[in-house]
């Protein structure tokens, strides 16, 4: 199944505490960046990447994907202030597209394999993200006091890509646009139309590289991979 990918790279990575954004960080050899765009770039079924940026550095990711020969990038428009803005903008210039997938930047070790069905699942049903089961035990909490035990067999956690047919990611982030509806996700704005959003079993080594401690989780995920 054939899609294009929205990359949102524009967030300013407060939680990492690094002075600059994220992405640009290394794991082993190369970016954060890099090594998510690598992903894709290897996806044969990927016709195309949009990468929303900051526009102060724009530049410097071009000369990224030049060094790294990365050829599929269609576009690399300006982010937003919040991540769903960032993905609009990028979700503003495609054309032509069926499926589409929205992916943290920030999320190196996707797997082609769960890519797969998301945009299976995306073309056969419309939307279809990507989970993990809760591990932990949840409860709720106020003023630091227990007020309920969450039932964990209902409970996910989520992650991206979350793969949508290009329509209904079109209607869903312009109607939340015209209303001034914020997010999470972007499934959050198809729910709000009404629509069924499935998931897709993923992985718990998907993760979203966003504190100092993820960027150790991320090195030995990598030297387990190249074991
Ligand atoms: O901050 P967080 O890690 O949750 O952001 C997830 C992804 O969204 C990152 O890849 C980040 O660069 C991107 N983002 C964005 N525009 C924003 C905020 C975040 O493109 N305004």
């Amino acid at each position: 199944m054939r899609y294009e990918v929205v990359l949102p790279a524009a967030g300013s990575g407060k939680r990492m505490g690094a002075g600059k954004n994220k992405l640009f960080l290394q794991l082993q050899d190369r970016p954060i960046l890099i090594h998510t765009l690598t992903v894709f770039e290897q996806d044969a079924n990927c016709t195309g990447i949009w990468l929303a940026v900051k526009p102060e550095e724009r530049t410097f990711i071009q000369e990224l994907l030049t060094a790294y020969g990365m050829t599929k990038v269609k576009g690399l428009p300006a982010g937003g202030e919040e991540r769903q803005h960032s993905v609009h903008s990028c979700i503003k210039e495609m054309k032509e597209v069926d499926i589409v997938l929205v992916h943290d930047a920030a999320r190196p070790f996707i797997t082609q394999e769960i890519i797969v069905r998301l945009a299976q699942t995306a073309y056969e049903k419309g939307a279809a993200i990507a989970g993990v089961r809760a591990k932990d035990t949840m409860k709720k909490v106020t003023e630091g006091v227990i007020t309920e035990t969450v039932d964990r067999e209902s409970l996910w956690v989520i992650q991206t890509p979350q793969a949508f047919r290009f329509d209904l990611i079109k209607e869903a982030a312009d109607v939340a646009e015209k209303i001034g509806f914020l997010g999470t996700d972007e499934a959050m704005l198809v729910e709000r139309l009404g629509h069924k959003v499935h998931i897709v079993e993923s992985s718990y080594e998907n993760v979203k590289m966003t504190t100092k401690e993820d960027l150790l989780f991320g090195e030995a995920i990598l030297a387990n991979r190249s074991r």
